[in-house]
This record gives structure tokens, sequence and C-alpha cells, in this order.
């Protein structure tokens, strides 16, 4: 017989044992996936939303596939507080009755935080205290933050090891630098130890193609769909660790319920310790889209300048996640682009 992963374990420990959790962001692309799952393992879930770069849509399609998954109705295990992470009241309220603070609302991209830093910077980092306020004084059993890659900034090693970080190299990664920075400083005055997650390019449904700050993944999906021109920035040699969606809400989980001490007050990369080039991507997403739709054939990308505070190549280990926490991701970059790509054929197409 098969044995049961961590992960598979936690699973069923979870369905049998209902808490309270706290998803901020939960209107964005990561947030809705937790919220999806959490639902479907028969959790509760407060989430806490200003809908700034997310949409209730992804909330209302988060529940119905839950409720397709499990063929109950589950909205009452739901509970939505459209509020502000930048303002304290906003978290004290989201976080009052919660057993796990998930937080990942944040204004992600590197190139926003480059255009606008005062903004970025509110609601990485003065949002980002609120949380870190509130969850403390309601005596939460475990803060687990949406940290990110570009902490390693301009350091070269790789593959990526948490301890080892250069200069940042744009003001979004000065923010979840920041996170970190007090996160620890949090630990040791007031004994409140969270766990931050370093995401390196994460992909898979309800990530959003529209908008000047798309992720790669589904700017070039809806261009190609589109039959618009893709552009690559730089050559296409420029690598990522691309990681997908299912795996980071399993170190969500897995990091949240952890009972293992050493695992606590850590930093964690949420990645396959793979790297794929852009052109690589590129003709992954235009194979799996042509064999999914009609009609659609096969276009060379157009190369163009590289972009400002982008690092040359991304890839993490993910021996410490799998030492302390257990972690195995479930998904490789092909598997994940698959199921990717049946969505956002299916939404986009529809
Ligand atoms: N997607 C990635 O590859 C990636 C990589 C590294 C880190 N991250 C981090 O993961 C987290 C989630 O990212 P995502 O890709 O789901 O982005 P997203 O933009 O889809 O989701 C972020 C959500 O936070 C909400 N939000 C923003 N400012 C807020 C505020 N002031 N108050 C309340 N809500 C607010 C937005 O409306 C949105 O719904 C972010 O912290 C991001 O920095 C993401």
């Amino acid at each position: 017989m098969k044995t049961m992963t961590a992960y598979e374990k936690l699973e069923k420990k979870l369905s049998e044992n209902q808490a309270t959790w706290l998803v901020t962001g939960v209107a964005g692309f990561i947030g809705s996936n937790l919220l999806e799952k959490l639902l479907v393992l028969d959790q509760k879930v407060v989430g806490l939303d200003n809908c700034e770069t997310g949409y209730q849509h992804n909330i209302h399609q988060a529940i119905a596939d839950a409720e397709q998954t499990t063929g109950k109705s589950l909205s009452s295990n739901f509970k939505f507080i459209e509020g502000d992470i930048r303002e304290l009241k906003d978290c004290q309220q989201a976080c009052d009755g919660i057993d796990y603070v998930l937080h990942q609302a944040a204004l992600g991209s590197v190139p926003r935080s480059i255009e606008d830093p005062i903004n970025t910077n509110r609601a990485n980092i003065d949002g980002f205290l609120n949380m870190l306020v509130a969850s403390k004084d309601a005596n939460v059993k475990r803060f687990v933050y949406a940290a990110s890659s570009s902490t390693y900034g301009d350091h070269p090693a790789l593959p990526k090891v948490e301890d080892t970080i250069g200069n940042p190299l744009s003001p979004y990664a000065v923010t979840k630098a920041v996170n970190e920075l007090y996160a620890s400083v949090f630990a040791k005055t007031y004994g409140f130890k969270s766990i931050g997650l370093r995401y390196f390019n994460i992909f898979g449904k309800r990530q959003d193609p529209n908008g000047a700050y798309a992720a790669v993944i589904p700017k070039w999906v809806a261009a190609i769909l589109n039959k618009d021109d893709v552009f690559i920035n730089g050559d296409g040699e420029t690598s990522r660790d691309f990681c997908y969606v299912s795996n980071t809400v399993q170190m969500n989980l897995l990091a949240a319920t952890t009972n293992n001490e050493d695992a606590t007050d850590q930093i964690y990369n949420v990645a396959l310790n793979d790297r794929t080039s852009l052109n690589k991507l590129y003709q992954m997403i235009e194979d799996r889209l042509i064999q999914r739709t009609q009609g659609l054939k096969k276009k060379a990308p157009i190369y163009r300048d590289f972009r400002p505070g982008d690092v040359r190549h991304s890839q993490a280990s993910i021996d410490k996640a799998y030492t302390l926490l257990n972690y195995q991701p479930e998904y490789m970059i092909s598997e994940g682009l698959d199921e990717a790509m049946d969505w956002y054929v299916n939404s986009l197409t529809k």
C-alpha cells in the first residue's frame, strides 16, 4: 500500500478538525486558491481584501469550484470582509477569533513598485505591520505570510538558499525584505513566531491576464489566444523557477499547522528547484494552447530590451522546506501548465 505524504495526512486531519483561517488578499490569485482548498477541507475561512488588484468573481469561482469538488454547499463557511490592510482596525476586525492567518494581501509586481514606490510601500510595509500586530494581539496560532524570491536580489548563487541573500533590486523587493525583518524582530521581542514563504513565480488558475502588471504566463496566454504579439524581455534565456499554485497552497497549509518548533520563525523557498528559460516557457505554453484551440497557429515571439530590476536567473533549493515542513511538490512545471492551460482556455475563450 502506498504510504501517505505529510500533506495527504494533513489534508485528512484538517477535514476531520475544523479551524478558522484568515486569508488576506482572498480576492487575488493565490488567496482565492487558498480559499478553495480550505473550503474543500471543510475549514471556516474569513477573507479580507480591498479588491485593488483582486476581484469578487475570484471568490465566487473559488467557492463554486470547492462546491463542485465536494458536492456540498460551502458558502456558509466563508465570510468576506471588504477592508484594507493599511487600516489597523480592519486587520483587528479580521483577526478576531482566527486560528491561522495566511497573509497574501500586497501590491505585487516589480514594475508597479518602480512606477509607484509609495503605494507599494503603504500596502506591503504599513499593511504588513498592521497585520502582524493584529495577529499577535489576537493570539493567533500561526501567522504565515507571502514573502518573495525578489529578496535574493543581486546575489548570483544558484540554487538560491534561504540564508544567502543579496541587495534588493526594486522597491518591491525592499518591501518584501522588510517584511522578513519585521517578522524576525516580532519573534525576538514578543515571542510571536511566524513563517515567511518566498514564492518563486507562482502560476495557475485565476492569475490575472489583464493590466500592465500581469505576470508573464497569463499575459502570454491571453496574447496567444487573441493572436496578439508576444514580447520577450531580453534574449529569452532569462530563467525562472515556475511553480504551480497547488504547491504553494500545500506550503501554506504545512507551515500554518506545523508542530515542529524548529520550523517556526523561519523563511522558506516555495518552488520546484527547477529552471525554465522564457524561450522554453513560450514553447510549452504555445504547444499546449495549439493542442486545445482550433485554428491557432505557431507564431514567433518578439524580443525587446531587458526590463530594469529583473534578475537574470532564478532557481530555488527546496531542501529546507522538505526537511523542516515535509514539503513535496505535487506538480512539476509541465503538469501545472497542463492544468493551468485547461483553465485559461475554458475561461478566456468562453
Ligand atoms: N504570484 C507570484 O508569483 C508571487 C511571487 C512572489 C510573491 N508573491 C506574493 O504573494 C501574494 C499574493 O500574490 P498574488 O499573485 O495572488 O497577487 P494578487 O494581486 O492576485 O493578489 C493580491 C490581493 O491583495 C489585495 N490587496 C492589495 N492591497 C490590499 C490592501 N491594501 N488591503 C487589502 N487587500 C489588498 C488585492 O486586491 C488582491 O486581491 C502577494 O503578497 C505577492 O507579493 C506572489
